[in-house]
């Protein structure tokens, strides 16, 4: 399907195909979305009606993951795959524990990066917050762009955050190697955390609605790839796991009722199919 070109569009952007920071920033009720991705998501929510809770559960981890090193001083964060600016922002969340929190935001889409901007523009601090548009997979890209920022001081532990995202690094890829490249950056005391789409230990795992949303996102613009569980703690090895290690997403550090979609499934965290951790750079 062809579509008008959409002159409030920020340039790049694909408007042919649905992609997935828009279609998850409207799973969250968010705006920066447009016909294309709107479609896509409400099919995907007929296909499989637990999708809104699911990203809502993920979203929850990341502002439980950011308080949480925050509180361990943790005071600067690199956070790739950031998505488009919505409820709980990584900058929010840490400043809300400490005022002087510093936080690089990274993403590939178009959409994601200018709504980061309009929002740091209208209330973040130029010397404490940056957004770039960057593909996670070329560390030697991002990191050096993520420095020349100015926000963050590579001499002091920083908190880099993959949530959400490593599910789009196709499997024929070195995700590993991506990872294992931004953690040899990291100084001692850094902390990662991360979530990842899994379908292994999914009790409803090769169920019809499962295999179809899987499906569904494939003719996107942003397929997604399982790893298993054994693949996503490759990414924390080296790397001393926080409590509870490796988890359901809708069970790290949660408490009942403290977050909805949780709750929604405290009988099957499983249902989630998004596993998550965050470890420490000895
Ligand atoms: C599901 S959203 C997660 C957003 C946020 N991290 C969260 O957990 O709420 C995934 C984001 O990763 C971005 N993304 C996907 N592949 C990427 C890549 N190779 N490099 C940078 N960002 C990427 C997408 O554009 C999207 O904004």
């Amino acid at each position: 399907m062809t579509q008008v070109p959409d002159p409030e569009a920020p340039e790049g952007v694909d408007l042919e195909r649905p992609n997935a920071a828009r279609i998850y920033d409207w799973f969250l009720g968010g705006t920066a979305n447009w016909a294309i991705d709107r479609e896509f998501g409400e099919r995907a929510v007929q296909t499989f009606p637990m999708i809104k809770t699911i990203a809502r559960a993920g979203r929850e981890f990341l502002g439980r993951g950011v308080r949480y090193m925050a509180e361990q001083g943790i005071d600067q964060f690199l956070d790739i795959g950031s998505g488009v600016p919505t409820v709980g922002n990584v900058h929010e969340i840490a400043t809300s524990v400490n005022p002087d929190a510093r936080c690089v935001y990274v993403d590939n889409e178009p959409v994601a990066v200018a709504h980061s901007q309009i929002l740091l523009e209208r209330e973040g601090v130029a010397d404490r917050h940056a957004v770039l548009q960057g593909d996670l997979r070329n560390p030697a890209d991002v990191w050096p762009r993520a420095l020349d920022t100015g926000v963050l001081d590579p001499k002091r532990p920083i908190g880099l955050i993959m949530v959400g995202v490593l599910y789009f690094v196709p499997r024929d890829e070195p995700a590993l190697e991506i990872v294992r490249k931004y953690l040899s950056l990291l100084p001692s005391g850094s902390y990662f955390l991360s979530s990842h789409l899994t379908d292994d230990g999914v009790r409803t795992s090769g169920d019809a609605r499962r295999e179809a949303i899987h499906k569904q996102y494939q003719k996107s613009s942003t397929p997604f790839h399982y790893r298993s569980r054994a693949e996503f703690a490759e990414f924390f090895g080296g790397l001393e796991l926080v409590e509870p290690g490796i988890a359901w997403v809708a069970d790290w550090h949660t408490e009942a009722g403290e977050s909805s979609a949780a709750d929604r499934m405290a009988d099957d965290p499983s249902i989630s199919g998004g596993i998550c951790a965050l470890g420490r750079k000895p």
